[in-house]
């Protein structure tokens, strides 16, 4: 796999881990991500560190806690962008690359940038790959043709810092498609999802993987605006045509949205 490391150690700030040192920090996550949610600095050196450690079986906790959902809620974002064949997209925090892989087989070229290194050491798919923080994007401006993220939004610790600079590397005109969680409406599927969430995912996320991060990833959601707080940071950032579209009874949600012209 291609990749291009642009040698931004710095990106989770000091002390962040390089390639050959993914998971130095230790286990100081845990308690950062167990008590009152992080923000700021200590949250993206947390989630960082957090996701270096949970790489390994990140693709295998999604499928199942999605019950495969998640796949097809990545092609709607690739559906969303509504781009000719051939166009250039970035896939912001792009993990282990599951959506780059839709967005290739989709005759894309998606190049995907990503914080944890642990999640790029693991990724599939042959996409070039950059590690950096999302705030701070190592790219020149108007570069893509779109911009598409998949459950990053509430791991970002400067979500406005973020937006901007997805609208940065936009070409004007250019799409933009933010896959997330969200919280059903209805009672009876809000029940289930909340026992699924907040109990089976844990405990199974425990055995398979790490219990502290799946019990933090579940509260996380906290994190999220509301999508009418989420559009408006969206035209703040310069973004135009801002539509929140709920997938699958609620259970996940799709920002769409073109780069204004500058
Ligand atoms: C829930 S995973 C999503 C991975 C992938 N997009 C998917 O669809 O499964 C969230 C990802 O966001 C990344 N991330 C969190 N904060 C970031 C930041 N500030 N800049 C870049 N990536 C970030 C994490 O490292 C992690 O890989």
């Amino acid at each position: 796999m291609a990749r291009l490391d642009t040698g931004r150690r710095d990106a989770g700030g000091p002390g962040a881990d390089g390639p050959s040192g993914v998971g130095r920090r230790g286990a100081g996550w845990k308690s950062a991500v167990s008590g009152e949610l992080p923000e700021g600095h200590r949250k993206s050196q947390a989630v960082q560190s957090m996701f270096d450690a949970i790489a390994g079986r990140y693709e295998l906790c999604n499928t199942l806690f999605t019950l495969t959902l998640d796949r097809r809620w990545r092609a709607a974002a690739v559906d969303a962008l509504g781009l000719e064949p051939r166009s250039e997209v970035l896939d912001v925090a792009s993990g282990t690359g599951d959506l780059c892989r839709e967005l290739a087989g989709r005759g894309f070229s998606p190049v995907g940038v990503d914080l944890s290194w642990g999640m790029l050491a693991n990724a599939r798919g042959g996409a070039p790959t950059i590690q950096a923080d999302a705030a701070s994007l190592p790219l020149p401006g108007a570069s893509f043709d779109g911009v598409t993220s998949g459950f990053g939004l509430r791991n970002f610790a400067d979500l406005p810092a973020t937006l901007a600079e997805m609208a940065r590397v936009l070409r004007p005109g250019g799409r933009v498609a933010l896959l997330e969680v969200a919280t059903p409406a209805n009672p009876l599927l809000r029940m289930g999802h909340g026992l699924w969430f907040n109990h089976v995912v844990p405990a199974v996320g425990g055995v398979l993987s790490d219990s502290t991060a799946y019990r933090y990833l579940p509260r996380s959601v906290t994190y999220l605006p509301s999508p009418e707080r989420m559009s408006q940071m969206m035209q703040e950032a310069g973004f135009s045509h801002v539509a929140n579209r709920l997938l699958w009874g609620g259970l996940a949600q799709l920002f769409t949205a073109t780069r204004s012209p500058a």
